[in-house]
């Protein structure tokens, strides 16, 4: 964490709570962030429970008086309208009341076949709606073994550089290494920072100004005793939570020790 970056926890939800249950989860979520400063939260629901989480969340602030959580998508398609069955396009989910969206996750790009050049595409095209893309990266267990992590990671930043630039830091990075996500098995802070300061040098390259503001997550099982170790290194700028988002109990202890990092580091 970096006192010139607000810290920014997102959780992703995957294919949980597209209902009722997930109002519920955004309602304690939001009264659990409106009640911490210093850190910023973003949850990111089914396209099913979009529109009801953002308008609940929309209504708490206003009774609290606290500024809104973020609502995500966990993807979409990146064209305006059309005959594309099945999608969803990114003015819908302004409509629906998005301000994010998660563009690469390794799921996405894994399961559904998505290419660094689609993923850039997506990136992209959520700017030019206004809305925040969060860009996965992150390398398999087998191109760790073959020492290849920095030179995937990289590819896939550099796919999307032309985005991340233009975004003069609205879009965000998230590194999650493939091997750590949903298996227990998280990277340690200092493989973390290894990686992220590595992306932060490449925006450099480009931006100077965009590498010091551009917020990097670390993402890959993210938990709430694990948390404070990984957002205390110097280019892990907030977390992108999966399977510990989906207990508000669990996700409010990681938004702590961010908001808590968050205090201390401004008052360094
Ligand atoms: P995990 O998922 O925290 O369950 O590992 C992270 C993600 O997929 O974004």
């Amino acid at each position: 964490m970096n006192k010139s970056r607000v810290p920014l926890i997102a959780g992703n939800w995957k294919m949980f709570h597209g209902g009722a249950s997930g109002i519920d989860l955004a309602a304690e979520v939001a009264r659990i962030a409106g009640r911490l400063a210093g850190v910023e939260c973003v949850i990111a629901p089914p396209f099913t429970a979009l529109a009801a989480v953002a308008q609940t969340v929309a209504e708490l602030a206003e009774q609290t008086g606290s500024a809104p959580i973020g609502v995500a998508a966990q993807n979409f398609y990146p064209e305006e309208k059309g005959a594309f069955t099945g999608e969803v396009s990114a003015p819908m989910l302004v409509e629906a009341g998005c301000r994010w969206v998660i563009v690469g996750h390794s799921e996405r790009r894994q399961l559904f076949a998505e290419t660094d050049a689609f993923v850039a595409k997506k990136a992209k095209v959520a700017l030019e709606n206004k809305l925040h893309p969060i860009v996965c990266v992150g390398e398999t267990l087998e191109e760790r073994g073959a020492g290849a992590t920095l030179d995937v990671v990289l590819r896939q930043v550099n796919a999307a550089m032309d985005a991340l630039l233009a975004g003069k830091g609205a879009a965000v990075v998230a590194y999650e290494p493939v091997w750590a996500i949903g298996t227990g098995k998280v990277a340690t802070p200092a493989d973390a920072q290894e990686v992220q300061s590595a992306i932060r040098r490449a925006i450099a390259e480009r931006d100077a100004a965009l590498a010091e503001k551009i917020r990097i997550l670390y993402g890959g099982s993210v938990k709430a005793d694990n948390a404070a170790g990984l957002l205390g290194q110097p280019d892990v700028d907030g977390a992108l939570v999966g399977g510990a988002s989906l207990d508000a109990a669990g996700f409010g202890t990681i938004l702590r020790a961010a908001a808590e990092l968050s205090s201390r580091a401004s008052s360094a």
